[in-house]
């Protein structure tokens, strides 16, 4: 999971950081010009909380070095909400279609939730609660891996189904599959105490 997260980081943010729209590898809206700076706003702070996530739940290295533990958490909580906001935008202006705008606004309110609950969890001292909220939210983060997982699967296996429905299935399928994974780690993996 580390390998994929930080291979899809390394693969995908580097098109918007040549600074030029045309290496955009989605399609932009064209009656709206900062598109592509939306997308590296949002990019960049999501890939940097996607690869530093694994390090989170590495129990060795929560025990041996808190204080690591502690600055990168705060890193991937303040990439988190900033990617949010931007994913937000890009939700609004995406040209992918509704069902997708809608998955994306869903997907970027329990980002949000599931983030500030963790925060609120371990300010409290609950780090049972702080660790089962950071489950829930890194399986969202990790949405962006499985989305293009399924994407090229479908592309591959059907193809005259079209693009758009492929990419359509391939968000709802990306949230909905990581978040019953997400669940079931929590329910059968985090011991009660
Ligand atoms: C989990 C919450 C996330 C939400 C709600 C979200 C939302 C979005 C939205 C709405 C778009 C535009 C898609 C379109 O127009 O069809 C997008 C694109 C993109 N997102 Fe995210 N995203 C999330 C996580 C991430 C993460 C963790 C990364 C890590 C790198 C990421 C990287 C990208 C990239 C690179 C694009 C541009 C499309 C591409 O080049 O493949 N996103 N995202």
């Amino acid at each position: 999971m580390a390998l994929s997260a930080v291979g899809f980081a390394v693969a995908s943010v580097p098109p918007y950081l040549s600074g030029d729209a045309a290496d955009a590898p989605l399609p932009l809206n064209p009656d709206v010009a900062l598109h592509y700076l939306s997308l590296a706003v949002h990019a960049l702070p999501g890939g940097l909380a996607l690869a530093l996530g694994p390090l989170q739940f590495v129990g060795r290295l929560r025990a041996r070095r808190p204080k690591l533990h502690r600055v990168v958490g705060r890193v991937y909580m303040i990439s988190v909400v900033i990617a949010s906001i931007a994913a937000a935008v890009n939700a609004a202006i995406t040209i992918s279609g509704f069902a997708v705008q809608v998955a994306f606004f869903i997907l970027v309110a329990a980002w949000l939730y599931t983030v500030a609950m963790a925060y609120r969890c371990i300010r409290r001292g609950e780090a049972r609660l702080h660790r089962i909220w950071m489950i829930r939210n890194y399986a969202l983060t990790f949405a962006a891996v499985t989305l293009r997982v399924y994407l090229l699967l479908g592309l591959q296996l059907s193809p005259s189904l079209g693009f758009e429905a492929i990419y359509t299935s391939a968000v709802w399928a990306s949230i909905l599959g990581n978040v019953l994974v997400a669940e079931y780690i929590v329910v059968q993996r985090v011991p009660a105490r």
